[in-house]
């Protein structure tokens, strides 16, 4: 690639852009915006700014595009794909001070918000107001809502109310050039033209920057069950839940945790969690608001579980309960990542598929002898299978690693399944893209890239493979 230095010149017109206190050139002031979540991968920009309006973004992609510079948007750096990290240098473009609530719009059910509110401070403020935004990944506490449209994140409840798509109405966004776009708006229905909202939402900052964001938002559920299933083995526990969709019951979320998962978070956070011996459990969140239906649904599912070789069923008595368990859970991904280094997979299988997945990872595991540690959105068949490099040599990991991963994304894909299901390609999974989609889709995407990013600036070297 054939990009340019930031000259001092260009880095005066940024100061007076945004200010010089935000425009960041210091190798220590760098650090936080050299890495993400994504393993221990670690790049430098050669500048962090960090603007404070969409009209101060349109002004810096212009000159970073006259210029050919490189520009990656950033969020809160939550990612699992490295879709923040700024592989080419250049300018790291972090949303984290636009970070307004613009409205609340009850009567349509609709926010606006800025790209750098975070999910949860979101979620809390509409919550106030008896509405609910549902999509909750695990970073919620920290994740930026424009993150979240970036990588389209799902989590938990996407099982019943879906994924970050299923809520983006209308977008502010600024084209590499630095042209300003509103994308559609607060109507329910919209099919005028191409559908360009959504074509942005998941593309991973790859054809523009996305500075507003109109979300759905609907009435918040009144009351809330969460329940605990733990079982002798993984292969129960996937069709046990398969059967709790043949009953015709869709539970807000039902996750499923490995045993070595749980106890990576038992050492993490210093703390007992029930049935942390058994070798699976299905964690299982029921909402709405008839209390007596809630409470035939859970005992209905406990039945279930139970018939298909559950241990024990605990229900979680009070919110304090289910808090601690949806903590318990939320902190897994990051206590599985510190046991050892590791990949992270996010794959998906229709949720049928379920049971075969989880016996394809072990037999992957096996003939590898490879450990791999599980947990995820089983009801979504969402899978986060983590590869550990426990006591196996580097020259071994380093040869039989994409071999293991390529046979586990051949198999999902045989399974009507995919490579991600939330985290994205980003940097990590962009060679193995061709596993999942044809040449045909693949240069349809080249083509579309070039279109909006004719210079190639905007978060080069994600998603597309080299
Ligand atoms: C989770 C993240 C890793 O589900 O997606 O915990
Ligand atoms: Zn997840």
């Amino acid at each position: 690639m054939k990009y340019n230095k930031i000259t001092p010149e260009i880095l005066r017109t940024f100061q007076q852009i945004v200010g010089a206190q935000y425009v960041l050139t210091d190798k220590y002031d760098l650090e936080p915006y050299s890495h993400d979540e994504t393993e221990d991968l670690e790049y430098y920009p050669e500048v962090a700014i960090k603007p404070n309006s969409t009209d101060q973004i349109s002004q810096i992609m212009k000159i970073c595009n006259d210029n050919m510079i490189p520009v990656t948007p950033r969020g809160a750096g939550t990612g699992l794909s490295g879709g923040a990290l700024p592989i080419w240098g250049g300018v790291s473009l972090s949303l984290e001070r636009m970070n307004r609530i613009l409205e609340i719009d009850v009567d349509n059910m609709m926010v606006t918000v800025e790209a750098g509110v975070i999910n949860k401070v979101m979620q809390d403020e509409l919550e106030k107001v008896g509405l609910f935004y549902p999509v909750d990944p695990a970073s919620k506490e920290s994740c930026l809502i424009g993150g979240n449209v970036s990588e389209n994140s799902g989590g938990p409840r996407a099982l019943k109310y879906g994924v970050t798509k299923d809520y983006v109405y209308g977008l502010t966004i600024v084209l590499a050039d630095g042209r300003i776009l509103k994308l559609g708006g607060k109507t329910l229905k919209n099919v005028t033209g191409y559908n360009l909202t959504q074509l942005i939402v998941g593309s991973e900052g790859t054809l523009a920057i996305v500075t507003e964001i109109i979300l759905k938002i609907i009435p918040k559920p009144r009351y809330r069950q969460t329940m605990l299933a733990p079982f002798d083995s993984l292969d129960k526990a996937a069709k046990a839940l398969t059967r709790i969709f043949t009953n015709k019951i869709i539970p807000s979320a039902a996750e499923f945790i490995e045993k070595a998962a749980i106890k990576a978070a038992e050492t993490k956070l210093e703390k007992k969690f029930p049935y942390s011996d058994s070798e699976a459990l299905l964690l299982i969140e029921l909402d709405g608001n008839y209390p007596q239906l809630l409470e035939e649904q859970a005992e209905r599912i406990g039945e279930i579980c139970l018939e298909g070789g559950a241990i024990d069923v605990y229900i979680a008595e009070n919110e304090e309960k289910q808090a601690g368990l949806w903590d318990m859970r939320r902190k897994i991904g990051e206590a599985v990542k510190s046991i050892a280094p590791y990949k992270e997979e996010d794959t998906v299988v229709p949720r049928g598929q379920l049971p075969a997945l989880v016996q394809k990872i072990k037999e992957i595991s096996a003939k590898y002898n490879i450990t791999t540690i599980s947990y995820g959105h089983a009801g979504d068949g969402n899978i986060h299978c983590n590869i550990i490099k426990t006591d196996i040599t580097e020259e071994r990991w380093e040869k039989e690693l994409p071999l293991v991963i390529a046979e586990l994304f051949t198999e999902v894909v045989k399974l009507g399944g995919t490579i991600s299901g939330e985290h994205g390609i980003g940097l990590v999974q962009k060679k193995y893209l061709h596993l999942a989609l044809s040449e045909t889709e693949i240069e349809l995407m080249r083509q579309i890239k070039a279109i909006f990013d004719p210079n190639c600036i905007l978060n080069p070297g994600k998603l597309l493979p080299d």
